[in-house]
């Protein structure tokens, strides 16, 4: 895939035309960021901390084309006249994990390189795999978005600084702010700041990959079913101000047991803002239960380990780097596992 004549640096020329290549890394929050306080200014309702991880990540293409780039493709896709419409008005090309994405997806990707060009005329074809599976609740909407916006930055000739790429990358996807900071990060609700945050612990996590299906409500229609209808939301955003502070007094005084327990109660409150919503529902499945408990009882026999679920049904395990190779080793014997460290940004 990276055959392509190499000249340096994150910039690469095909044919004459300059072609960019960029990698950025998913991010899993221990206090979340669910709801939206102001959808058009991306304001959150919660003020969020994030894990940056070094082996879960996008790597993205990105290129000018032309109008007749756009027409061989489409015409190579459409197999048939059915599905002709899907393709129609696209202004960019976009494939995702090897797959052109239809108009509709197309769409919302081009409005967020229009943040970056003059206007439409300006085409684009961004070409990007996801390491981890797309969709399904491991963040991939935070490595993603945050991998289009750097490319866009390389292949624009922008130099923002990393603030001002994480604040333009908000509007893609709000956690993809927070992959622009690492080990850890933060994004405040209250002054829009998007920072590192400061730690001594060497945080890590293992992912138990219980579903890797495309989730059937996306974390942003989600958030907003609970925004609007869950008769637990105000309280949750209350509490979660409060777990916002101590979270940063606890990874300051480097307590990773407190780290870890306001980490599984503020996931568990964000899943109760889905129960309460209004139809409830649910992003969990037998087996994250099974998880969650597996978990738990690892704990009560000495390991420390805590768990964390964000929209989907696969859990996250989060523990100190040095017990690591150790835990994974527990957890594979049960279970699929993604095993990374935090990466220093
Ligand atoms: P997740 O839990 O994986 O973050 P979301 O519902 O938040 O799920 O977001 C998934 C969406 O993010 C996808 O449907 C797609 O629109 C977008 N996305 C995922 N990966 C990429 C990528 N590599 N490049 C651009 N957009 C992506
Ligand atoms: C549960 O950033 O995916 O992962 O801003 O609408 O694109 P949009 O949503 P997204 O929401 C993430 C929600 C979460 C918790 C978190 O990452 O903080
Ligand atoms: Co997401």
């Amino acid at each position: 895939m990276w055959s392509r004549e190499y000249l340096g640096g994150e910039n690469l020329i095909k044919k004459g035309v300059k072609m960019v290549k960029v990698k950025s890394y998913a991010n899993i929050a221990i206090v979340k960021y669910w709801g939206k306080k102001d959808a058009e200014k991306m304001i959150p309702s919660t003020s969020s901390i994030s894990l940056t991880l070094n082996d879960m990540f996008t790597e993205t293409e990105m290129e000018f084309i032309n109008d007749e780039d756009i027409k061989i493709a489409v015409e190579k896709e459409i197999k048939s006249e059915n599905c002709k419409d899907k393709f129609g008005d696209m202004t960019d090309l976009f494939y995702l994990n090897g797959e052109l994405q239809d108009s509709v997806h197309t769409e919302k990707i081009s409005k967020v390189v229009d943040l970056f060009r003059k206007n439409r005329s300006q085409k684009v074809k961004i070409s990007t795999t996801n390491n981890m599976p797309t969709a399904a609740g491991l963040s991939s909407s935070s490595s993603g978005l945050s991998a289009v916006i750097k490319a866009c930055n390389e292949l624009f000739g922008k130099s923002y600084t990393q603030s001002e790429l994480a604040q333009i990358s908000k509007f893609g996807s709000g956690s993809s702010s927070r992959s622009f900071f690492g080990p850890v990060a933060a994004w405040d609700k209250d002054t829009g700041e998007i920072y590192e945050v400061k730690t001594d612990l060497r945080l890590a996590m293992i992912v138990l990959v219980l579903n890797e299906n495309k989730k059937e409500i996306s974390s942003r229609n989600g958030m907003e079913l609970c925004a609007k209808t869950s008769t637990y939301f105000d309280e949750w955003v209350k509490q979660s101000e409060i777990d916002f502070i101590n979270m940063k007094k606890y990874l300051a005084e480097n307590d990773f047991e407190k780290v870890g327990t306001l980490t599984e109660e503020n996931a568990l409150r964000m899943h109760k803002t889905i129960e309460t919503a209004n139809p409830p529902f649910t992003y969990f499945n037998e087996k994250t239960y099974e998880a969650m408990d597996f978990v738990k009882n690892l704990r009560n026999n000495g390991e420390k380990c805590y768990f964390t679920m964000d929209a989907g049904p696969n859990v996250k395990v989060l523990c100190l780097e040095e017990d690591l190779e150790k835990l994974a080793g527990i957890f594979e014997e049960k279970y699929k596992i993604i095993v990374s460290k935090t990466v220093k940004l």
